[in-house]
């Protein structure tokens, strides 16, 4: 969905528009249904900054699935990660034996995705790979694997599309550098 003239996003620096981000979320399904064809796949969205991708990646992938949710939290009001993450919400679909897609906004340090990896791999299951809108790639300092990239953004506080700077922004239809107001 793409609605005309809204202007909220206009004082930030477009990185991706709306439509951009549609193109490559096809392409990303088009990938994942071809290596989940003979796998039972669960989908599980990391909120809160995940969401608005994920609900539109499920609908690019072209298979039976399940979703569910885990919600984590290491950034507090600020634009630095507090360094800790805290679990706020649980899956309640059983992880057991399962093929998991993880489905996150943002890999920065990567210190989220290692603690996620861990928590799945824990729980038993049978497959945890991960999809991420936005790679920070240069930002690494826990070695991830990320099997699923949207685009890989060297630098720069993003909003929009999800992305929150203190609850705020997640309703621009597409990602934008932060200007600092
Ligand atoms: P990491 O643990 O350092 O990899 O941080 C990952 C989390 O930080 C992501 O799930 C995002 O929610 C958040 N994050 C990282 N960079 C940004 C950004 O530029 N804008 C908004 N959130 C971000
Ligand atoms: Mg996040």
């Amino acid at each position: 969905m793409t609605c005309k003239n809204l202007t909220n996003a206009d004082k930030h620096e477009t990185i991706l528009s709306a439509e951009l981000i549609g193109d490559r979320t096809c392409e990303l399904g088009r990938a994942i249904t071809q290596d989940y064809r003979d796998k039972d796949l669960l989908v599980i969205g990391v909120l809160k900054g995940a969401f608005i991708f994920m609900a539109d990646l499920i609908r690019a992938i072209d298979l039976p699935l399940l979703t569910d949710f885990i919600q984590v939290s290491s950034y507090g009001k600020s634009t630095e990660s507090s360094g800790t993450i805290n679990l706020i919400h649980e899956p309640s679909v059983d992880i057991s034996g399962r093929h998991i897609l993880l489905v996150e906004d943002i890999v920065d340090s990567g210190l989220t995705m290692k603690w996620l990896m861990k928590h799945f791999t824990g729980k038993g299951a049978a497959s945890v790979k991960v999809c991420s809108l936005i790679d920070k790639s240069e930002r690494r300092e826990h070695p991830v694997t990320i099997d699923y990239v949207g685009f890989d953004i060297p630098q720069g506080f993003l909003i929009g599309y999800g992305l929150d700077l203190d609850e705020t922004f997640r309703n621009l239809p597409g990602v934008h550098h932060y200007n600092g107001e």
